[in-house]
């Protein structure tokens, strides 16, 4: 039986929130943004979902399920990645993608009152990463073209290494390489995911450095040029 790549729907939710949460427990990045000992899972899976609703409308979000022959939408999910389409810089933000950006942080705000707080969010830690990662841009994004921007790729944990992260991202890169745009990710992780993203055709581009203080974390980002064959 093989796998497929599909567009997600209201219905996977559930399970890509569970893949998400099962593949970046151990993640550096969420390890030194949150603090575990105030994280709330549930808390996290409302922010979650909203980012999943936000992104079928506004992303490339995709899940990775086994071929049924009668029907996959009952199939759990085995992977999923979220994509950011290419946007000019040159080209202003449209009246729609403003309005969606503005639902999405009205239903995290409402999130944050419900729960009484960020469910361990360290605010400052996410604010430290969003600079480094503005800065990152302002030097390296020069593309006028913009670029395919990898957001999240998580496989679960007993499906890694099968092959399921290489069709989550061809099914991305394929459509860079027809349309001759460059792809773009920030890997929170150097071993092993570093090599795996090389696998894919990207290339390390510049590391960012999140320090708040003594704790620092690293993340690296890569790029990758369209393959014209
Ligand atoms: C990173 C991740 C998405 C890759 O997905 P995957 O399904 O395990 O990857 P694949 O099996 O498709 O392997 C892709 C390529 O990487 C190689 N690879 C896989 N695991 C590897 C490892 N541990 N070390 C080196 N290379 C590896 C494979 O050989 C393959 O190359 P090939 O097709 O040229 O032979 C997945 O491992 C994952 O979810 N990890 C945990 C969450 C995470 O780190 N997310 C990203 C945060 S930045």
């Amino acid at each position: 039986m093989g796998i497929e790549i599909l567009p997600l729907t209201e219905a996977d939710i559930p399970g890509v929130i569970q893949v998400i949460q099962h593949a970046f427990a151990d993640d550096p990045y969420f390890k030194w943004v949150f603090d575990g000992s105030k994280f709330n899972k549930q808390r996290n899976y409302n922010s979650l979902a909203a980012r999943c609703r936000w992104g079928i409308n506004n992303a490339i979000f995709q899940v990775a399920k086994e071929k049924f022959p009668s029907d996959s939408s009952s199939s759990p999910v085995l992977g999923v990645s979220c994509w950011l389409p290419p946007h000019p810089p040159s080209k202003p933000e449209s009246w729609y993608s403003w309005y969606q950006d503005w639902k999405l942080s009205a239903t995290q705000l409402l999130t944050n009152i419900f729960y009484l707080g960020r469910g361990g969010l360290r605010a400052n830690r996410y604010w430290i990463w969003k600079d480094q990662q503005q800065k990152a841009h302002a030097e390296i994004w020069d593309d006028p073209r913009g670029y395919y921007f990898c957001n999240i790729v998580a496989v679960s944990p007993e499906a890694q290494g099968k092959g399921v992260g290489r069709m989550l991202f061809e099914s991305v890169t394929k459509i860079a390489d027809e349309e001759g745009v460059k792809c773009y990710l920030e890997s929170s992780k150097n071993v092993p995911n570093v090599q795996i993203y090389e696998r894919m055709g990207f290339e390390m581009s510049r590391t960012m450095e999140c320090r708040d203080g003594e704790d620092v974390c690293m993340l690296y980002c890569m790029m990758r040029n369209p393959k014209t064959e």
